[in-house]
């Protein structure tokens, strides 16, 4: 794989690895600063899509219709959703939907899109694995986990909240655009790994704790990147 695109919904959680690429050309498109360059020999192009469903699948098109990317990986925090997910562990989607896609009046089941053949997108196994073994080798000290994603423009602090999401979607972690990037990579037919580190639990200590922990889940994030994008 040699044409990788990298979003970030925070320039913050993309800011480090902006840094370390070489040969870099600037371009703003929908809004968003495409910066395409190299990094381990390999051509990358990172972006800050900005927060959201929206900003994160218009973010992807781009990628895909004017940089050809072979493959996107999305990166960034998430709110945990199981009590043995900690705050700075890592979490790689098996796969993901949107937990605020609600037809449920029209009969559909909570996170189903209608008219649509599927409401859950599968992240690609041979990055899964990759990102794994690269968390185990190189960064031992982070707990990695792998299970589903779920997304919704919606920060959620809340423990109801947090329960229906458990209950309804067996999530592992909650954010606000890894569902959209892979629905934009399913229909483009394209490769994607969604990677996420926990800033918070999702529930009343949501709000203070992703303020604490906020960069140190970004620096877990950025290490297993620079190996992913190293061994692609
Ligand atoms: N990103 C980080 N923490 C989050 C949360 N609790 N809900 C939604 N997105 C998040």
């Amino acid at each position: 794989m040699n044409r990788i695109g990298i979003i970030g919904a925070m320039e913050e959680e993309i800011n480090i690895l902006k840094e370390q690429m070489r040969d870099v050309t600037v371009k703003t498109i929908a809004s968003m600063e495409f910066n395409e360059g190299k990094l381990y020999d390999k051509q990358i192009v990172v972006v800050r899509s900005g927060i959201g469903k929206v900003n994160a699948a218009v973010c992807t098109q781009v990628l895909s219709d004017l940089y050809r990317v072979e493959a996107v990986v999305n990166t960034g925090v998430a709110g945990s959703l199981r009590n043995e997910i900690n705050i700075g562990d890592i979490v790689l989607s098996t796969d993901t939907l949107q937990h605020d896609m609600d037809a449920t009046g029209f009969g559909y089941e909570a996170g189903v899109i209608p008219r649509m053949d599927r409401s859950v997108f599968v992240a690609d196994e041979s990055l899964i694995s990759l990102a794994k073994d690269i968390c185990e080798t190189k960064i031992p000290e982070i707990s990695v986990h792998t299970g589903r994603i779920v997304s919704g423009d919606q920060f959620i602090s809340d423990s109801a909240k947090k329960e229906w999401l458990v209950g309804t979607f067996k999530g592992y972690c909650t954010e606000m655009e890894g569902a959209a990037i892979a629905q934009a990579a399913y229909l483009n037919n394209l490769p994607f790994l969604i990677i996420r580190a926990i800033s918070d639990k999702a529930d009343h200590s949501a709000e203070m704790s992703y303020s604490l922990f906020e960069e140190m889940a970004i620096r877990n994030t950025v290490k297993l990147l620079g190996g992913l994008i190293e061994k692609l």
